[in-house]
């Protein structure tokens, strides 16, 4: 077999000739499987946020135990996993809509919101891939610049509202730049954007930080939608599972736009969603891995006349005003996946918070 077919075979992992029900028990156990296992030449990849440890091991016990149900639709696993989304959120299940990632769910709040028209406002830069479709469709987009410590500016946001404004979103913490909101300060803003238009919250990084979701906001206001994902502290961004959580009439107003309301994501990632949720000794050490990492990563660019700015997420957005090589060059030499480039024609960029032998290597490459 030759190397590339093999380590393609390997990198699938699953779904290949020949799994054996003990190729599965291997897949489902923490202790034998290490993240990297399937890879060969692997690169460095700090480009998409992804978290480094996942799945957990209880959401890849929960995957190879369910692969053998694909045969069947998972409306009973779907049901179970809002039912949980629910109580954790202390919602009821019509108050949550289910997305193959929160990808889904944001497109899904555009095409609802731009159904009539309009205008909606945006923060630049912010994750903003679903605002580039939306706009395709005659949906007009403001945009707001940051405030000079790179955080959403509110009362800018306020501000650029107009008359036909149908949608305001805010991703808090923020990406790429990952600052965060008050939230005293983002939960006035968002109800009163909600008195003239509808406020998405994208909170897909908020597990990384101590503040708590504005989900208490929404069974009260039908004009608030907070978007989550199981992709970045859950580790599942390749399983696609996301969701929203919003007024009931809301979440029936929005699935309107979607031919088959919580019908997008498998029965294996389902499962793995609704384990990942009781596998809390999983988020807490990813939680603390990642801060680690973190911390050092910002400290040693530092040295580097890199100018980071404070992160509360799994990545980091700097300045390489002041830094004399060619980063990019670097990053590409090394294997290294992460070349983003924002502002100023590519002084700022971002890199993820891998594991801290990653983090190492991505500092040895830069210095
Ligand atoms: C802020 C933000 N929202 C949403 C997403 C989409 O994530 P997913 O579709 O994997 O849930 C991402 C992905 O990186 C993101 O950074």
């Amino acid at each position: 077999m030759n190397s590339n077919r093999r380590s393609w075979l390997k990198q699938i992992g699953l779904g290949v000739a020949g799994l054996t029900i003990s190729r599965l028990e291997t897949i489902a156990s923490p202790a034998i499987l290490s993240a990297n296992e399937f890879i060969d030449d692997k690169p460095i990849r700090l480009s998409s946020n992804e978290n480094p440890y996942g799945p957990s091991p209880m959401a890849r016990k929960a995957m190879a135990d369910h692969l053998l149900e694909s045969n069947r639709y998972g409306s009973a696993q779907m049901n179970e996993l809002i039912a949980a989304l629910a109580q954790k959120h202390n919602l009821s299940s019509e108050n949550i809509l289910m997305g193959a990632g929160s990808t889904e769910i944001l497109d899904i709040v555009a095409r609802c919101a731009a159904l009539k028209g309009g205008s909606f406002v945006i923060p630049v830069p912010t994750f903003a891939f679903w605002a580039n479709m939306i706009e395709k469709t005659g949906f007009k987009k403001i945009t707001v610049p940051l405030t000079a410590d790179k955080k959403i500016d509110l009362p800018a946001m306020l501000a650029a509202i107009q008359n036909d404004t149908k949608l305001v979103y805010i991703c808090n913490p923020n990406n790429p730049t990952g600052t965060m909101l008050e939230r005293e300060q983002l939960v006035e803003f968002v109800k009163k954007v909600a008195e003239k238009a509808l406020v998405l919250v994208d909170e897909a990084y908020i597990d990384f930080t101590e503040q708590p979701s504005l989900s208490n906001l929404v069974a009260e206001n039908k004009n608030i939608i907070i978007a989550k994902t199981f992709s970045k502290i859950y580790g599942m961004a390749g399983a696609r599972v996301g969701y929203a959580l919003a007024h009931k009439d809301t979440i029936e107003q929005i699935s309107q736009v979607t031919t088959w309301a919580n019908g997008s994501s498998s029965v294996v990632s389902v499962a793995a969603a609704i384990a990942s949720l009781k596998d809390e000794k999983f988020v807490k050490e990813t939680y603390s891995k990642i801060h680690e990492a973190r911390k050092y990563t910002i400290a040693q660019m530092e040295k580097l006349n890199i100018r980071c700015i404070p992160s509360n997420t799994n990545f980091i957005y700097f300045t390489l005003a002041d830094y004399k090589k060619d980063y990019f060059d670097l990053l590409k030499r090394n294997n290294i996946w992460g070349t983003y480039i924002y502002e100023e024609q590519g002084k700022w960029s971002r890199i993820t918070v891998g594991k801290m032998e990653e983090m190492q290597q991505f500092i040895k490459a830069i210095s």
